[in-house]
């Protein structure tokens, strides 16, 4: 069973609660979702597997743990997963990134694919499914089936705000894969918008609406 992560640093949580904010701007909510998605991604990254190197230092010749490389790619869903790629990419410079393009139905809902370009070894990645926001989880439960779809086997899913309901929902449909949250929140409303959440993420992001 995957696991489920929900941050505790201080300055994640600091940043998530300005990114709540109605009243913060476009530029800054750009700025603080790269800054979060930087802080987390040193935590998602963690279990990376290391390996002995031999290295000459002026003093000596030592051996010391280095990454063994093990190839990442990150896959955005479009459009707010976008805001979380640079963040990412600052440590993790190496990365493939992959996309997915999906909008949620306004009547149903329901996510709705129109776009899929993914790195052609992802079958061979530790794939990093990022989203800023898990709502009902119908979007990240149908993003994760293209990617398995296409090979790949070791997923994980990383965003900012998830509700109780879609946390479940990925459970369910993919117990393997361990999720990354900064902030659990309380519910979804009518509308399917998270409790207190952020509002549209898309939106806020690009200042469209
Ligand atoms: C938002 C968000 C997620 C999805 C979450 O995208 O970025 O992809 O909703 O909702 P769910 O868990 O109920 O599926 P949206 O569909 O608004 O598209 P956008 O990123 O283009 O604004
Ligand atoms: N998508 C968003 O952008 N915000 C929500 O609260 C739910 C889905």
């Amino acid at each position: 069973m995957g696991k489920v992560y929900v941050f505790d640093h201080p300055l994640i949580q600091h940043k998530t609660a300005m990114i709540r904010d109605k009243d913060t701007s476009v530029k800054d909510f750009r700025d603080l979702v790269k800054e979060i998605s930087m802080l987390m991604a040193y935590e998602v990254t963690r279990n990376l597997p290391l390996m002995d190197v031999e290295i000459e230092t002026p003093i000596c010749k030592t051996v010391m743990k280095m990454l063994q490389g093990e190839d990442i790619a990150i896959v955005p869903i479009l459009r707010a997963g976008l805001g979380m790629v640079d963040g990412m990419l600052a440590l993790v410079p190496n990365a493939k990134v992959g996309h997915i393009g999906l909008y949620r139905d306004p009547e149903t809902h329901l996510p709705v694919e129109y776009y899929c370009k993914l790195p052609s070894d992802i079958e061979n990645r530790q794939v990093i499914v990022v989203d800023p926001m898990l709502a009902t989880g119908g979007s990240a439960s149908a993003a994760i089936n293209f990617i398995k779809e296409k090979g790949a086997k070791k997923v994980s899913f990383m965003c900012l705000i998830a509700a109780p309901e879609g946390i479940e929902v990925l459970q369910k449909d993919h117990p393997e894969v361990d999720i990354y949250i900064a902030a659990k929140d309380s519910h979804l409303n009518d509308h399917a918008y998270i409790v207190p959440g952020l509002g549209d993420a898309g939106d806020r992001l690009y200042g469209t609406k």
